[in-house]
């Protein structure tokens, strides 16, 4: 992609944040422009879900400034830079409502959200369902779906909000191995279709496969941003290599 021309989509400047005593984000700058694939990674503990639920206003940060299409993001967002920002979170646990359909699940926030009626929602839904393979799912509940279907339902869930960015945390760290792989190829084909996308992810081969930049996060603080070729070449930092030997 031609980065000169995209406009920025997230920008995180200056982030810092502590819990009590701890510091878990530190001057944390991460620019993400429209069209680009990011990939974090780093050790448990290191902040990135905490850098996630910040940048999409689930969590505060003590300073610096987070803006998603130029709203600023924070946990007081008002209404109209919520709609805005409009970030597409998916996190481990897919949180899909046991009550509800399929078909339900993904219509039932656009018609708070982008207030459109049962029948926009519906075909809207449907045509996201259908890009994630689950069209024929539409009247099912979560419960007789497996893991990985559920996970692409909430998938399409956020996609049916039109998001600026898609957000994911480990997406597929809770699910058996033969589904993970449905789940990333979904993941892949989103970014074939120019999705904007934050991946938290110990996946390295879907890393490799898509990714314009990995983030290695440790200790609260970016260690190194670079393009996969670096990264996964001989100058990577020692403890991105350390890193890398684990997760392999
Ligand atoms: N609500 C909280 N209160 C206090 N400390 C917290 C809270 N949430 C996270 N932390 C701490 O902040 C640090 C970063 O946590 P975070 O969940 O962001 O890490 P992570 O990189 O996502 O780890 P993992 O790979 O295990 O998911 C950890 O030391 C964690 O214990
Ligand atoms: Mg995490």
């Amino acid at each position: 992609m031609d980065m000169t021309i995209s406009p920025v989509v997230v920008s995180v400047a200056g982030v810092s944040k502590h819990f009590g005593a701890q510091s878990v984000l530190s001057d944390i700058h991460l620019t993400v422009q429209a069209g680009e694939r990011v990939v974090v990674c780093g050790p448990s503990g290191s902040g990135k879900s905490t850098l996630a639920r910040c940048i999409s206003g689930l969590e505060g940060y003590g300073s610096g400034t987070v803006t998603v299409n130029g709203a600023t993001v924070s946990p007081q967002m008002r209404h109209a830079d919520l709609v805005r920002a409009n970030i597409g979170m998916v996190f481990q646990h897919f949180n899909l409502f046991p009550h509800l359909t399929v078909l339900e699940n993904c219509t039932l926030a656009q018609k708070w959200v982008r207030r459109r009626s049962k029948v926009e929602a519906s075909r809207v839904a449907l045509e996201y369902l259908g890009k994630v393979r689950l069209a024929d799912k539409a009247s099912a509940y979560p419960a007789q779906l497996s893991g990985g279907q559920q996970q692409r339902v909430a998938i399409a869930r956020a996609l049916c909000l039109n998001p600026s960015v898609m957000l994911f945390d480990e997406a597929t760290s809770a699910l058996d191995p033969e589904m993970v792989k449905e789940v990333l190829e979904t993941m892949i084909l989103l970014a074939r279709d120019g999705m904007t996308m934050i991946c938290i992810t110990h996946e390295m081969g879907f890393a490799r496969a898509v990714a314009d930049k990995i983030v290695f996060m440790d200790g609260g603080r970016i260690v190194q941003e670079a393009p996969p070729d670096d990264f996964f070449g001989e100058r990577a930092d020692p403890r991105i290599r350390k890193f890398l030997s684990q997760v392999f």
